[in-house]
């Protein structure tokens, strides 16, 4: 796997290289975005690569992945885990010297930058944190088809940036994962609802809360499973009452609900993994998004059968059904929205609303690409029995 990354890299790094040059293109139409892709091949899309060889405890704050803090044009977003892979990540060169592709053969994280190739995250979720491999695939591949760039097969973890390259014809974004309404949305534990301001940087009101918690609910005063179902149980009911625009229905449920159980597991050291997060582990991961010293990454893969039951178990603490808000304290309940429960559901959602609603019509590469990671999204859902959904046809 390590291998086939740094076959890749020189190709990789063409592509980044002829961006600035056609940077200018961004919002073409269908056609002149046709004649691009016809006169400037499709960037490669490399296979996402399958589970960890050696997927045990690991030291991840290791001295070949030193914390730097993001330089002035480096792209984080709202998602402290991402954020936190980038920051211990390689700092990637237009023209990387031989020793830099020797570098390469270590678990790279992510490119320092910000700005990544979907297989690229995969592996580096998986040798950060030890995610599974389908469960990353999930994440980043829902990820990339509505925040990424399908034609240069590149997705920025902050906001949108030409650094992706020329985009697709709208109605596609190709926003980033700072994008609220898509994969980002309300009710975050550390960050503000869009309404009331940026929704992708750390806020420290929200991160008092989350200590508050942390503090009233969980075991020896940490953020365990009990806190995390109170304080998300709270962040609803607070945008319910405050954010005249909430909206909290599929695909952003699953989502939220997911994003409050992981820092229960992956920010806790794999050597202890007890579920209990010190605020002091927890601040770092949040804000600076620095892995704390010595940090152990998961003992095993953690997928879909540890975060399922979790997220259920929250749920059934504080059940609610999807909606959103007509004004301040007017939640509109959406019951004919997928539930929380109904993975193949919000897996549909995702494919045949948000996706088609970016994608309406594409065709020729364009098309091919959004199939091939629509495959790989697939992939990852196989797993929960759903039908595959073809929103452009098969
Ligand atoms: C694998 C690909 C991943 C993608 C594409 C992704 C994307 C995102 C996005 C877009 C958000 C913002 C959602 C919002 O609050 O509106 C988010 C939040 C979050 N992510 Fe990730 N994430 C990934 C992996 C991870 C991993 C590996 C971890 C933990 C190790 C993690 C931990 C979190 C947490 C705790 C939040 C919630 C932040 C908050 O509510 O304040 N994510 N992620
Ligand atoms: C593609 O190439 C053709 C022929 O060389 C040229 O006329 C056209 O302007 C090019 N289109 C773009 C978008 O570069
Ligand atoms: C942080 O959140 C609080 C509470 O929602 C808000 O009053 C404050 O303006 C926010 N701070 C920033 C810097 O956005
Ligand atoms: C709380 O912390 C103390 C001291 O670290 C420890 O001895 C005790 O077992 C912890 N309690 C629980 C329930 O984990
Ligand atoms: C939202 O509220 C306004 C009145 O404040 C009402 O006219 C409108 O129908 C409501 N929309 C929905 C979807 O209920
Ligand atoms: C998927 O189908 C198989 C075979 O019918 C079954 O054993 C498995 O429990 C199903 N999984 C889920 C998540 O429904």
């Amino acid at each position: 796997m390590a291998k086939i990354s740094i076959l890749l890299l020189p190709v990789f790094v063409k592509v980044a290289l002829a961006i600035p040059a056609y940077g200018s293109l961004a919002g073409l139409t269908q056609r002149q975005v046709d004649d691009f892709i016809a006169n400037n091949t499709l960037a490669p899309i490399p296979p996402p690569p399958g589970p960890l060889v050696n997927d045990g405890l690991l030291l991840v704050n290791d001295p070949s992945h030193p914390f730097i803090q993001p330089g002035p044009d480096d792209l984080r977003g709202p998602c402290p885990g991402l954020n936190t892979l980038a920051n211990h990540g390689v700092r990637k060169t237009l023209r990387p010297t031989v020793s830099e592709f020797h570098f390469a053969e270590f678990n790279q994280y992510l490119p320092r930058s910000g700005v990544a190739r979907p297989d690229q995250l995969v592996t580096a979720v998986m040798e950060g944190f030890n995610l599974g491999n389908d469960f990353a695939r999930f994440l980043v591949y829902q990820a990339h088809l509505i925040d990424g760039n399908p034609i240069t097969n590149l997705i920025s973890i902050g906001m949108k940036t030409p650094q992706t390259g020329p985009d697709p014809p709208a109605p596609a974004i190709v926003g980033g994962l700072s994008q609220h309404g898509t994969f980002e949305g309300d009710t975050s534990m550390t960050r503000v609802d869009a309404f009331f301001g940026n929704p992708a940087i750390f806020n420290e009101t929200r991160f008092d809360e989350f200590s508050a918690f942390s503090m009233q609910f969980g075991v020896n005063g940490t953020y365990d499973i009990n806190a995390a179902a109170e304080l998300r149980h709270q962040r609803l009911e607070d945008s319910i009452q405050t954010n005249p625009e909430l909206s909290f229905q599929s695909p952003r449920i699953l989502s939220a609900f997911s994003e409050a159980v992981f820092p229960t597991i992956f920010f806790v050291d794999g050597r202890l993994d007890n579920g209990q997060l010190n605020l002091q582990a927890a601040r770092s991961f949040f804000q600076p998004n620095k892995f704390p010293d010595n940090f152990f990454r998961q003992p095993a893969p953690v997928s879909f059968p540890t975060i399922q039951p979790l997220t259920q178990q929250l749920f059934d603490k504080h059940p609610f059904v999807p909606g959103m808000n007509n004004g301040t304290n007017n939640f509109i309940e959406l019951p004919d929205t997928p539930a929380l429960s109904d993975f193949c559901g919000i897996y549909d959602d995702i494919v045949n609303r948000v996706l088609k609603t970016q994608y309406p019509n594409p065709s020729g590469p364009l098309l091919e690409a959004l199939q091939t990671n629509l495959n790989f999204l697939f992939s990852a859902v196989e797993g929960h029995n759903c039908t595959q959904a073809f929103p452009f046809g098969q």
